[in-house]
């Protein structure tokens, strides 16, 4: 029986930002520990912002040894580098252009090209072969230490939609040409991949997502945020009580 999910309703979105920030800190650095390194993806749109400007902040900035960082990203939008929309462009405005992640450790998605998808499974792929001692077994999918999801007000997660299914196992990220929420072409993580993590946490805050947040809690899998289960790591959800619907 898989554990349900780690749910911490807070006050306000800033202390679902908090919240999420000591996360990020308490997982890299167990994981640095034990493995002296920490790979995470982070999560696109606008909410992550704010727990990106407290990891760029004393003292959570200095408590993270940021040069054991690999940074790859939950989904990209299929605009040029270094457009507004860009959800790595926002990531290094709040975060990674403050702390001292070696750049070739930072993995934008390619999403401008055709075969940005095909390109972002790749870099995954040669990331974890990098780590894998000799002769050690090459996985399915490789277990990022967390990724970090936001949800659209229709339990979107990622750019992942409902009724955009991608159904491919074998495929660690996807290209979107149909998005709803623009813009239509993206580059998503795929749900096997997220759901080979050892922990997935989810930051969700307004009054506008709690109609999907409650779908999710209740297992409407209609709502990929739903179908986000990890196979045997951790689910974590934070959410503020206006999308908890308090
Ligand atoms: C994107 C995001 C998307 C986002 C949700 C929530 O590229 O837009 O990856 O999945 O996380 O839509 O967006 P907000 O945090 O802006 O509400």
């Amino acid at each position: 029986m898989r554990a349900g999910p780690e749910l911490s309703v807070l006050a306000s979105a800033a202390d679902v930002a908090d919240a999420a920030a000591d996360l990020f800190v308490e997982l890299a650095r167990s994981s640095i520990e034990r493995r002296g390194r920490f790979v995470v993806a982070l999560a696109g749109g606008t909410t992550p912002a704010e727990m990106h400007r407290r990891l760029a902040t004393a003292p959570r900035r200095d408590a993270v040894d940021w040069s054991r960082v690999h940074v790859f990203f939950g989904d990209e939008r299929g605009v040029p580098p270094g457009d507004p929309e860009r959800n790595d462009r926002g990531a290094r405005e709040a975060l990674l252009d403050h702390v001292p992640i070696p750049p070739l450790q930072i993995h934008p998605i390619p999403a401008e090209r055709a075969d940005g998808d095909v390109r972002y499974q790749q870099e995954l792929r040669d990331t974890y072969d990098s780590f894998r001692i000799a002769g050690g077994e090459r996985r399915r999918y490789p277990r990022l230490d967390l990724i970090v999801l936001g949800m659209g007000p229709d339990g979107h997660t990622a750019s992942l939609f409902p009724g955009h299914e991608l159904p491919d196992p074998d495929l660690w990220a996807q290209r979107v040409t149909d998005s709803p929420k623009p813009p239509a072409v993206r580059v998503t993580l795929t749900l096997p991949l997220i759901n080979a993590a050892e922990a997935v946490a989810f930051v969700v805050t307004g009054a506008e997502k709690a109609p999907a947040l409650a779908g999710v809690l209740h297992g409407d899998t209609a709502l990929p945020a739903a179908r986000v289960a990890p196979t045997h790591g951790r689910l974590v959800v934070l959410s503020d009580r206006a999308a908890y619907g308090g």
